[in-house]
């Protein structure tokens, strides 16, 4: 497939019809696709032949049915990012979590219910690398159309993801990152909505184009896809107003650069009242890491064209994009954010029941023998000093539904970090009794001589949480007891700060096994994860059977 500029007309979102839960239904043939990228043929795995792959567009209250087809020859799991999952965890899709991934020739059908949220989430692989090119947006919209949105009805959507592009096949990135223990290597481009836009070293790499009417607003749709990179992104002469993160409606904040790390989503208004031009929407890395690190210095571009502007991409302009070190951006946007508080949504829980530390970060280990390229030392991620190992021969949620827990898993996660040196490599969860509420503290290990700190986005399968408080350094009970009760940011992924803290709460209420990890995939095979496993509440709070066509181990 050759992939040439295009511009993709709008789909306008006028349609404010009441409508009645559905059923919403699609085929996903993964498979692999030969394409002509930054002047490079290669072949990757796509969601039937598309990147970004299929937008999966529902209504709150709708069924969602999706058949997956595996047509690749690696095991493949399929994660539906922030949904809720409400009796449904068998379909979260998470490889050895909830499920032993659907095997090459086989299928499975993922069937969940999309209730008490809205917006905009994604879908992705959920093993090994694939994410990289099997990825694509999962909108929900308000049940009586476009006059359920908190703001004034958009004139049309404008869906923006980002992502990351490599040039070889991502699962040998994966196996080299195993062998020679120092995490993936760097990608060879940014990329919007699939393409790498025109600021590459091969001419004609193919950019993502919009038009545009003048004075009208637009809801742009950010998904952040990319595997390892936090991003900024703008579009020159146009300021932004954020609605809507992770799938929750925000107060409206006025900004001309999004920050958005991996996992998270922001839905922002944008009036294209600039003289009628072309303009330049872009994406750059924010480099989090305290310490030097290769990262992408590149740009994706795309374009945004009013109706009747000329044809020439040489006449856009280009907005100035923040430098890569820029945290006094990023943090203004992180922090700044603050949730929309409607009657019909729950609130913030007000006494605890588990009280949680959980201090992450990446150390150095010893090569292991099999890790035939590694040299001086390998890379170790942790929470709690434990480095969470995928168990081999059966999904968590699987043994926890059989009552084989002992065999698989131990239910010993700390709840606070161990005071002992020393990282222990083991699957460990946290046990949950139904309804429970949960407070967090996530911190990021202050101190590394050598590696440094980052910002992790930490993302919670199956909840959303608040987000109460935020700072850097270690977190103190004494000094940072001033937490937002009145109305927090609600996200299923937070970029907990580089060296920093933040204080999330969120309250069990569905049962199963639900993976709490760092977004960056480099740091999911070192062990930046653990489980929570919530135990069925009372009737009808069950966990029901799985599916006849589950992917099982065993
Ligand atoms: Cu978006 Cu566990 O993932």
């Amino acid at each position: 497939m050759e992939r040439a500029a295009m511009i993709v007309p709008l789909v306008l979102a006028l349609c404010t019809a009441m409508a009645s839960a559905a059923i919403v239904e699609h085929t996903f043939n993964v498979g692999g696709m030969n394409i002509s990228q930054l002047c490079t043929d290669t072949v990757i795995y796509t969601a039937n032949e598309q990147l970004p792959g299929p937008t999966i567009e529902a209504t709150e209250g709708d069924t969602v049915v999706v058949h997956v087809v595996n047509d690749s020859p690696y095991p493949l799991s399929i994660h539906w990012h922030g949904i809720f999952q409400l009796l449904s965890g068998w379909a979260d899709g998470a490889h050895m979590i909830t499920d032993c991934s659907v095997q090459p020739s086989g299928n499975f059908t993922y069937q969940f219910n999309v209730t008490a949220q809205e917006g905009t989430l994604w879908w992705h692989a959920h093993s090994s690398l694939l994410r990289a090119t099997i990825y694509g947006a999962l909108i929900i919209k308000p049940r009586n159309g476009t006059d359920g949105y908190p703001f004034p009805a958009p004139y049309g959507e404008i869906p923006i993801l980002l992502g990351e592009w490599w040039n070889k096949n991502v699962n040998d990135v994966e196996i080299d990152a195993h062998l020679t223990g120092l995490g993936q290597d760097i990608s060879d481009a940014l990329t919007l909505n699939g393409l790498p836009g025109d600021q590459t070293p091969c001419t004609g790499a193919g950019i993502y184009g919009v038009e545009v009417e003048y004075n009208k607003t637009y809801l742009l749709r950010i998904i952040n896809a990319a595997v390892n990179v936090e991003l900024f992104f703008k579009v020159a002469g146009h300021n932004f107003t954020v609605v809507a993160i992770d799938a929750s409606y925000t107060d409206p904040y006025a900004t001309d650069t999004i920050v958005i790390t991996p996992g998270q989503t922001v839905d922002a208004l944008m009036t294209t009242s600039a003289p009628p031009g072309r303009y330049y929407m872009a994406a750059n890395v924010f480099d989090s890491k305290t310490v030097p690190f290769r990262f992408n210095t590149g740009t994706a571009t795309g374009i945004v064209k009013y109706e009747d502007a000329p044809d020439d991409d040489a006449t856009a302009t280009m907005p100035t994009m923040p430098s890569h070190e820029d945290v006094v951006t990023a943090g203004n946007f992180y922090w700044s954010l603050t949730g929309l508080v409607r009657p019909s949504d729950p609130p913030v829980p007000k006494t605890v029941d588990h009280d949680m530390v959980v201090e992450f970060g990446v150390d150095q280990a010893p090569c292991a023998v099999e890790q035939t390229k590694c040299q001086g030392f390998a890379l170790v991620a942790f929470m709690n000093r434990n480095s969470f190992q995928f168990p081999r021969n059966a999904s968590l949620l699987k043994a926890l539904y059989d009552g084989v827990q002992g065999r698989v898993y131990s239910e010993d996660f700390p709840s606070s970090p161990p005071p002992l040196p020393g990282i222990r490599r083991a699957t460990s969860v946290k046990r949950l009794n139904y309804g429970d509420v949960v407070e967090v503290v996530l911190q990021s290990r202050v101190y590394s001589s050598v590696l440094g700190a980052e910002n992790h986005p930490i993302h919670l399968h199956g909840f959303n949480f608040f987000v109460l408080a935020q700072g850097l350094g270690r977190f103190d009970p004494r000094a940072n007891s001033t937490y937002n009760l009145v109305n927090p940011q609600v996200r299923n992924t937070v970029a907990v700060p580089a060296g920093g803290w933040a204080v999330i709460r969120f309250t069990a209420n569905n049962p199963g096994m639900w993976f709490m990890h760092c977004h960056l995939d480099a740091h999911l095979p070192l062990g930046l994860a653990m489980v929570f496993e919530v135990l069925d509440g009372p009737a009808p709070n069950l966990l029901p059977p799985p599916p006849v066509d589950y992917p099982k181990c065993y």
